[in-house]
């Protein structure tokens, strides 16, 4: 399948990939935004139920009432803004700021507290992988599980967006593409993955970094650089939990056909800094100012409370953003602690004042982005471009007057949008990645920030295999020192950054005798392939043992060295992956989980249908004239059914069998619409006079039905004459001809409505029959009546749809024929035209013969002439079929 697609006024897409769907999700700290890609949506950003661009990070968890204590499945997950207000209410059932605790244990002292004082009151467990689980109601969550719900979540409401869109479409989101910090490590990467992969339907990750996924929308939106000029540029990406700087060189080639470079050369970060240490620290002075004013509230006794912290923390966030833009926030909060009600102002001198130890920590990101360069380029801050300011915090007007003093306010560039860079960036790139869509093409080198290194068990020393700077992806071989003999099975161990992170272990031992110095008399060596996938991971992808022989070691013949390939295992040192049947159950369990609420959803809208169609039945039943004129045996029926399914409801719940609400909802249904249409109909004589006047219609419809009959029958037998010469069967044709799946649907019960529309009008002659017109029998008179009516309005609407149908496949013969007939005309002319040139070469023959006896001749050029025109018009028949 190929079709085009319009995006954004830069770029072009071209589906090339089945029906999938790409889902690009900048997955932040404190916020979640997502956009998808797929032939229904050419890059849309994926809402969140109250339309809002961007949705909170996290999700609440709550305990169902009613249901058994001991099922840890009978929960609700509560996502988007009323988490905000559950957060104060339920500070242990609200799961807020995960990302920075991926990949990590309890033993990580500075993460854990720093979490533990942002959200007091949240219990966290470590799992037998080391890694951390909360608990919540006594069910343990483990950490991956929660961002996956989240993941799951935004891939849910991608994929209604694309159902909406198109109701037939089987695209689904199957890919994700997710922003990752740079400074991430291995153990957070895998992580993040894991997260991903528990996700229902998704069948590939790419983690794209954030600083490049702004660095790529960045140059998709500025579209045009001084062709041949280097540029410098560093993106200054502050969120919620962090701060990023990220130096990048952008060059458009000369030949500008050729697409813009976009290099990454510098890093510099900061895990901790963000918007959430500012409200953290807008909090610490509404906190101080509250115990100076409230001495007889201890401290401790303040810390304790996870309510109290709870409010602070959501009053601080709001005085942040009025901060943002005034000079003064006044501050209200009701019973923070002790019943006391609480009210005071901060100014943003006071803040200021508050954070001035801080200061310098803004900028050092960027200038270790320039210290630390791995590119070639040695870049100095005089020869940067723009600083690019990304990310929500970006906007605190003390951070940027930080940036402007150290680059000048020409250089602090606001041309992205800080709030959606990264996610415009992140699914471009996934799209590059998974090839699906083809899209402007960049030349993007993206390096590792990290050094890779290795140390086999039986040496001492440790090498590196990828160096800082590295471009993903990337491979190496290395060939270790020959060894002598082959020891027993060994262990490599991968670090990064000097960091133990992954034990291999080598079954070297299984070839040990077919490596042995008798065999192998110069030594063994080990020729181990590491990659650098771009997923960001680095690992050994494969070993082999090469016995190094004899007439090799002088060089001067070249003998083929035996060699075997190894297998081995690695295993996550202290923090591990999720193993494969954890994997599963997690899929499965939040499968689950969304199942229910599916169901629970389901349930609740019926039960609110149900309720709300027993008081219109009320309320119909209270009518004057229903009460005076209605038919009574139905409208006693009525009444007793709303009383009892009123009572019925009351005791509804979950248990009860949906199938039992929705039969409710139709009988109600049925039995109110017979009765308002026996009122609307009221006024019907519903006499002799008027079935005998219905009758005559009938007639007049079946006669109506013949006539067609007549008519296709008449111009087939027609076109069998007309066509005899071109279609061998004309009526085999005129069946053989496609409807659409619609009508001939709608056609498939022909006969059968037919059969009932003649059945009611024989009842009707039947009663004309008996004289039993009168009176008493009006609600039975009036079925019939309304039975007549809908048999009536069928027949006719598959009437018209045959009588067009009809006429389309007549149509489609006579093109046939058309056709057939210019194929044959063709044929001939073909024919005709061979034997003209034919003729013409025996003319040639003779005319040279002639020549050559009688001298030269003026030729007509008509021949020629001839030739062209037949030519062309073979093309146009050629269009024409
Ligand atoms: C770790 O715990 C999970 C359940 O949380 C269990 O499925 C798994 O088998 C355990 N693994 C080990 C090595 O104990
Ligand atoms: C790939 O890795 C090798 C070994 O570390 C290194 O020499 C090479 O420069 C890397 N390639 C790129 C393109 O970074
Ligand atoms: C090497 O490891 C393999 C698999 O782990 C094991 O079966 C074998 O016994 C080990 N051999 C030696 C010599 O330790
Ligand atoms: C080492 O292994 C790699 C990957 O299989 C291969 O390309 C390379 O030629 C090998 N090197 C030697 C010296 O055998
Ligand atoms: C055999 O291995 C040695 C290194 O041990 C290498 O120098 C030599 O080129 C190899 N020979 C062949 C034919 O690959
Ligand atoms: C006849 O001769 C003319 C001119 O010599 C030539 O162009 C033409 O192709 C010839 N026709 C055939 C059928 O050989
Ligand atoms: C014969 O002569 C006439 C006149 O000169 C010329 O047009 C024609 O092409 C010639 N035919 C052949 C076969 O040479």
């Amino acid at each position: 399948m190929r079709s085009i697609l319009r995006l954004f006024l830069f770029a072009t897409f071209v589906v090339v990939g089945s029906l999938a769907a790409v889902l690009g999700v900048d997955y932040g700290e404190q916020n979640i935004k997502a956009i998808v890609v797929s032939p229904q949506a050419p890059l849309e950003l994926v809402l969140t139920p109250e339309a809002k661009r961007k949705e909170i990070s996290g999700l609440s968890i709550k305990r169902l009432p009613g249901y058994e204590k001991s099922d840890p499945n009978a929960i609700e997950r509560i996502y988007g803004s009323a988490i905000g207000s559950l957060a104060t209410r339920f500070p242990q059932n609200t799961l807020l700021h995960l990302k920075p605790l991926l990949g990590k244990s309890l033993e990580d002292e500075t993460t854990i507290t720093l979490y533990l004082k942002q959200h007091p009151g949240l219990k966290m467990v470590s799992t037998n992988r080391s890694t951390i689980a909360f608990l919540i109601d006594n069910v343990e969550y483990p950490l991956e599980e929660l961002v996956a719900m989240n993941i799951q979540e935004v891939s849910n409401r991608a994929n209604s967006l694309l159902r909406d869109r198109d109701a037939r479409t089987e695209d689904f989101v199957d890919k994700i593409s997710l922003t990752i910090p740079d400074f991430f490590d291995q153990h957070q990467r895998k992580a993040l993955l894991d997260a991903s992969s528990v996700t229902a339907g998704i069948k590939e990750t790419y983690l794209v970094s954030e600083g490049m996924s702004i660095a790529v929308d960045f140059v998709l939106k500025q579209r045009q650089f001084p062709p041949g000029e280097l540029q410098h540029y560093i993106v200054y990406d502050m969120g919620s939990g962090s701060t990023k700087a990220s130096m990048f060189s952008i060059l458009q080639p000369e030949d500008i056909t050729q697409p813009v470079v976009i290099e990454f050369e510098g890093y510099g970060y900061n895990p901790h800094l963000g918007g959430a240490k500012f409200t953290m620290d807008i909090g610490s002075l509404i906190e101080s100012k509250f115990l100076e004013t409230h001495p007889a509230i201890r401290t401790d006794e303040f810390h304790a409370n996870p309510k109290t912290l709870a409010k602070i923390s959501q009053v601080a966030e709001k005085a942040k953003l009025i901060l943002s833009a005034n000079s003064e926030a006044t501050i209200n909060i009701e019973s923070l602690i002790n019943d006391i009600d609480f009210r005071t102002t901060v100014t943003r001198k006071e803040f200021e004042e508050f954070i001035s130890d801080s200061l310098l920590e803004i900028v050092k990101p960027i200038n270790d982005a320039l210290k630390k360069q791995f590119g070639g380029h040695q870049i100095k801050l005089s020869d940067i471009n723009g600083v690019i300011l990304a990310g929500g915090s970006s906007r605190v007007p003390l951070v940027q007057d930080q940036l402007i003093k150290l680059v000048s306010e020409e250089r602090v560039l606001r041309n992205v949008n800080a709030d959606e860079s990264a996610v415009n960036g992140v699914v471009m790139r996934g799209i590059k990645l998974s090839n699906s869509f083809k899209t402007k093409p960049l030349n993007v080198l993206d390096r590792s920030v990290n050094t890779y290194s290795f140390k086999l068990s039986y040496e001492s020393e440790t090498y590196e295999a990828f160096g800082r700077g590295s471009i993903y992806p990337n491979e190496t071989s290395i060939l270790s020192a020959t060894i002598d003999p082959i020891p027993n099975n060994f262990t490599i161990d991968l670090y990064e950054n000097g960091k133990l992170f992954e034990t291999v272990t080598v079954n070297s031992g299984a070839i040990k005798s077919s490596y042995s110095l008798e065999k192998c008399p110069s030594g063994v060596a080990y020729n181990i392939t590491f990659g650098l996938s771009s997923d960001r991971l680095f690992s050994i992808q494969e070993i082999s043992c090469i016995c190094r022989s004899e007439s090799d070691m002088d060089g001067s013949k070249q003998v083929k060295n035996k060699s075997s390939r190894l297998t081995f295992s690695s295993e996550d040192v202290e923090i591990k992956r999720l193993s494969s049947s954890e994997r599963q159950r997690l899929h499965d369990h939040i499968q689950l989980l969304d199942k229910q609420d599916k169901e629970r959803f389901q349930f609740q809208e019926n039960l609110n249908v149900l309720e709300s169609n027993l008081y219109d039945a009320r309320n119909l039943l209270m009518d004057d004239e229903v009460v005076h004129n209605g038919p009574k045996s139905q409208l006693e029926e009525l009444s007793e059914m709303v009383k009892v399914y009123l009572d019925w409801l009351e005791d509804a719940s979950f248990d009860t069998d949906p199938e039992d609400i929705i039969s409710r909802i139709r009988e109600i249904g049925i039995l109110k619409k017979k009765i308002e249409l026996y009122m609307d109909s009221w006024k019907e004589p519903l006499d002799s006079q008027q079935f005998e006047g219905m009758l005559e219609e009938g007639h007049k419809l079946l006669q109506a039905i013949e006539t067609h009959k007549n008519t296709v029958d008449q111009f087939l037998r027609e076109f069998e004459t007309e066509f005899a010469g071109t279609i061998d069967n004309v009526r085999e044709e005129f069946e053989k001809t496609k409807l659409s799946a619609y009508v001939s649907n709608a056609l498939s019960t022909w006969e059968e409505t037919l059969t009932s529309f003649k059945n009611s009008m024989s009842e009707i002659e039947e009663l004309l029959a008996k004289n039993i017109i009168g009176e008493d029998l009006r609600e039975r008179l009036f079925e019939i009546k309304l039975k007549f009516d809908k048999y009536r309005t069928k027949l006719e609407e598959k009437l018209h749809l045959i009588k067009t149908s009809d006429e389309s496949r007549l149509k489609e013969i006579k093109k046939l024929h058309l056709r057939k007939f210019r194929l044959q005309k063709r044929k001939e002319e073909k024919l005709k035209k061979k034997l003209e040139q034919e003729l013409s070469k025996h003319r040639n023959e003779t005319e040279s013969i002639i020549n050559e006896s009688v001298g030269n001749e003026d030729s007509p050029l008509n021949d020629k002439t001839t030739e062209l025109n037949s030519g062309s018009k073979e093309e146009i028949l050629h269009d024409e079929l």
